[in-house]
């Protein structure tokens, strides 16, 4: 693996050799800034681990959306995971070819299914009965045939923010052993679906290889299950959610699962691993800016001017992000909590975070938030979303424009009564 990409030189924090301080005179901030470097050497990590093994992967593009990242992953050739039209549109949109793409999802609508079909989707992950029902109406109204694949509820409980995990018990996601029999044996019924594959995810941000070793021999079961009713799927996909964290602490060990899975992958069917995350998180920083320092009853803060409405996984999920300063300025660390300038209280970066002196007109990074960063941003508080950014060989690029403040009204119509 290459060096990571974030390193201080002469006491300034630089990315892929840029001090930051450049980027945030030239693009502002808040600002998302992005390594193409860092997002290859993650791909790279897991064709090295999985080499050998009759292997795919696929980008889960909600991870981050934006159609830079999306060009760079498609043309390396990696298929997609995409969980709405939207994200299809999009995929489809940056170049991913309709036959590496996989549409999962729990709720899709009809007009989601045609636009499957009729683009020729690898596979539509069907989550439910009534699903299958409404594929099967839509390929015969098409005339065509429709690649299903069934996304199973193995009830496993990875260790994760309960949040996180999407294949336990109690979990909306996916069949349950019984749905899945009367999947195949609709399946085996009807003439215009057509099984190619079988899919779990267990959930995010998880660190333990054995969860993924249960899900595949649960996948295995299945798979003789669908034997049985006179299939062959020709994938078995098991999700994402290989977790990351700031850099020297957890990192989820790829190398080990590919090696417990060597024996267990029959020749006839392909292992799908479909990863965010583990692509995108640790290779985006969020730059921000201090707007001014205080202490409210002996606690002191430092208010910035990202807050949850650019990164809300702090305040949804607790999530830890690590904090630097761009330039640390001398003196003892100290905990301060760092703020978001949102009206609410869980409007926090980071709580006790132990930082040198800062002071307004500061600039620091905020780590890991290149997944799920930028796609659960909102204009909450009425903030326009930041400018984004990428670096490519040593230039940056800017990817997403910020929002010019008329977006914020942008398709509200005024009623006559009110002209
Ligand atoms: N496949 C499926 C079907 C998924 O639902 C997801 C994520 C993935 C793959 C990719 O998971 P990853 O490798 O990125 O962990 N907003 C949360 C994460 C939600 C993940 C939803 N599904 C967060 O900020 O942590």
């Amino acid at each position: 693996m290459s060096t990571y990409w974030l390193a201080e030189v002469g006491g300034v924090l630089h990315a892929d050799g840029i001090p930051l301080p450049e980027v945030a005179r030239r693009f502002g901030t808040p600002c998302f800034l992005y390594s193409a470097g860092r997002i290859l050497t993650n791909v790279e990590r897991f064709r090295n681990a999985f080499f050998g093994l009759p292997f795919e992967l696929h980008y889960a593009v909600k991870a981050n959306p934006l159609g830079a990242i999306l060009r760079l992953l498609a043309r390396e050739g990696l298929g997609a995971e995409v969980v709405s039209g939207g994200e299809l549109r999009r995929a489809l949109w940056a170049g991913f070819p309709a036959g590496r793409i996989l549409f999962t999802g729990v709720g899709k609508t009809p007009q989601e299914h045609e636009l499957a079909l009729r683009c020729g989707i690898k596979a539509v992950v069907v989550e439910s009965l009534g699903e299958l029902h409404m594929l099967e109406d839509v390929a015969h109204e098409l005339g065509t045939a429709a690649p299903v694949a069934l996304r199973l509820n193995p009830a496993l409980s990875p260790e994760t923010h309960p949040h996180l995990a999407t294949g336990r018990e109690g979990s909306k996601f996916g069949l349950d052993l019984a749905a899945t029999r009367a999947a195949l044996e609709m399946i085996a019924r009807a003439g215009d679906l057509h099984l190619v594959g079988l899919h779990l995810h267990l959930g995010s941000q998880i660190f333990q290889v054995e969860p993924y070793l249960a899900a595949w021999d649960f996948l295995l079961k299945v798979h003789s299950v669908a034997e049985q009713y006179g299939f062959a799927p020709e994938f078995l996909d098991l999700g994402g959610g290989f977790g990351i964290s700031s850099v020297g602490e957890r990192i989820f060990p790829l190398e080990e699962l590919a090696a417990a899975l060597t024996k267990k992958v029959p020749a006839e069917v392909t292992l799908v691993l479909e990863p965010g995350r583990a692509l995108v998180g640790d290779a985006g920083l969020l730059l921000a800016q201090v707007l001014c320092t205080k202490e409210v009853h002996g606690r002191r803060y430092a208010v910035v001017d990202a807050g949850m409405n650019v990164l809300l996984r702090p305040a949804l999920y607790g999530a830890h992000h690590r904090i630097v300063p761009v330039v640390p300025r001398s003196g003892p660390h100290e905990p301060m909590d760092v703020v978001g300038p949102v009206c609410e209280n869980a409007d926090v970066v980071a709580r006790d975070c132990p930082l040198p002196p800062l002071a307004s007109g500061d600039l620091i990074a905020i780590l890991d938030a290149g997944a799920y960063g930028s796609s659960m941003a909102s204009q909450y508080n009425s903030r326009p979303r930041p400018a984004e950014v990428l670096i490519h060989e040593g230039e940056t690029h800017l990817i997403r424009e910020s929002e010019p403040v008329e977006d914020l009204w942008r398709g509200e119509v005024v009623p006559p009564f009110l002209v």
